[in-house]
């Protein structure tokens, strides 16, 4: 590896937002060199690209970090994702449902503490007709009308996706997981298809929604030349968020014998993201925190601008596990709240009480 080489990619992205696949898979497969260089040097070279990423986001967003208040209102899900805990095939899962009231006073808890935007995220339950997310939907618009609504309950036909925006929904997050048909495939049963995922987020950004892409690190079979697809899918998306993780296992999946995605890998593309999408919200996620006890704060250094606090009522949190030991302490109280904002301050950013829209349209 020649670190001039590696540091001539930097500038390029930093100024084109953009690079071949072949310089993309150099900052990929770093790992592979490492013995080469020894890790001292991949580190400090890493720290570089940090850097350009946070410059970047100083840029559009400064030093503002944006809270999201995660409401997990319901683990019922019909599908079977192979890496998934709460796939309909684990009997082992114990299941739960948020009434409407319920996940009202989550919001309500949650206003109290600054939040502004609230993530409905839960699995693809059938319980939950459209009228149900509706009336939910344009409650919580009623209660909070200065905050933004967001949707996270997998694929849906696209006129259910136009009667939540019409009831009140900002925004949807759906991760597309892997934009290549071939890994696709080995992480998701034949019921699924990545054409109808691909087909619900153009549908959701035609109708009006903010979306929210991405994928996991690391997740099994998964190439450098899978990843250079999820980039490239991206850029034809063009999403307002983009999400990414470490793959976790989880013990009651049939990949529970699959190692877990890195933590560097999945810091250096968020910073490629950053570089890349200068003005996309892009989470340090649950899975980062949860990999490593300062996994978030490193993910903000490394070019994320967005962290998603549980509130999800605690008797039930802990039944929402996607993977092994996912982080569940919550930040919902007033004390929580104190401590992640010390947190982030420390690391040089500041939480704002704020919708935190995304900057710019592409
Ligand atoms: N490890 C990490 N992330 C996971 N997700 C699901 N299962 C796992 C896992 N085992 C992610 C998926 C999904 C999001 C809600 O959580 O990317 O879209």
């Amino acid at each position: 590896m020649q670190i001039q080489v590696m540091k001539e990619i930097i500038g390029i992205l930093a100024e084109q937002h953009n690079a071949e696949d072949d310089q993309l898979k150099k900052w990929i497969a770093l790992e592979g060199e490492t013995l080469k260089n020894g890790k001292e040097e991949q580190e400090s070279l890493e720290e570089e690209l940090f850097q350009a990423a946070d410059k970047v986001r100083r840029a559009v967003y400064g030093d503002e970090v944006y809270i999201r208040g995660l409401i997990e209102f319901t683990n019922y899900c019909r599908n079977d994702c192979y890496y998934c805990g709460i796939r309909c095939g684990n009997l082992q899962a114990a299941r739960y449902r948020l009434e409407k009231k319920e996940i009202l006073d989550c919001c309500r808890d949650g206003y109290r503490l600054g939040f502004r935007t609230f993530v409905l995220q839960g699995g693809e339950d059938g319980f939950y007709t459209d009228n149900i997310i509706c009336d939910i939907v344009s409650s919580i618009r009623e209660q909070h009308s200065d905050c933004a609504i967001t949707l996270s309950m997998g694929e849906k036909e696209k006129n259910s996706y136009k009667e939540y925006f019409k009831a009140g929904a900002n925004r949807y997050l759906l991760r597309h997981e892997t934009a290549s048909e071939d890994h696709y495939r080995k992480l998701h049963p034949d019921s699924m298809s990545l054409l109808n995922r691909k087909r619900c987020l153009f549908d959701l950004k035609e109708i009006g929604y903010q979306v929210g892409a991405g994928f996991m690190v690391g997740s099994p079979y998964q190439t450098t030349n899978n990843l250079i697809a999820d980039l490239r899918f991206l850029q034809e998306l063009k999403p307002d968020m983009i999400g990414i993780g470490p793959y976790i296992t989880h013990e009651q999946t049939p990949f529970a014998c699959m190692e877990n995605g890195s933590l560097s890998l999945t810091l250096r593309l968020l910073s490629i993201l950053r570089l890349m999408f200068p003005y996309a919200l892009l989470p340090a996620t649950t899975a980062l925190g949860t990999i490593h006890p300062d996994g978030r704060e490193l993910g903000l250094r490394a070019g994320a601008n967005v962290v998603m606090p549980n509130l999800t009522p605690r008797d039930v949190r802990e039944q929402y596990t996607l993977y092994k030991n996912k982080i569940c302490t919550g930040l919902e109280d007033a004390q929580g709240i104190e401590l992640l904002k010390k947190k982030i301050k420390q690391t040089g950013y500041r939480i704002v009480i704020d919708r935190g829209d995304v900057k710019k349209f592409y």
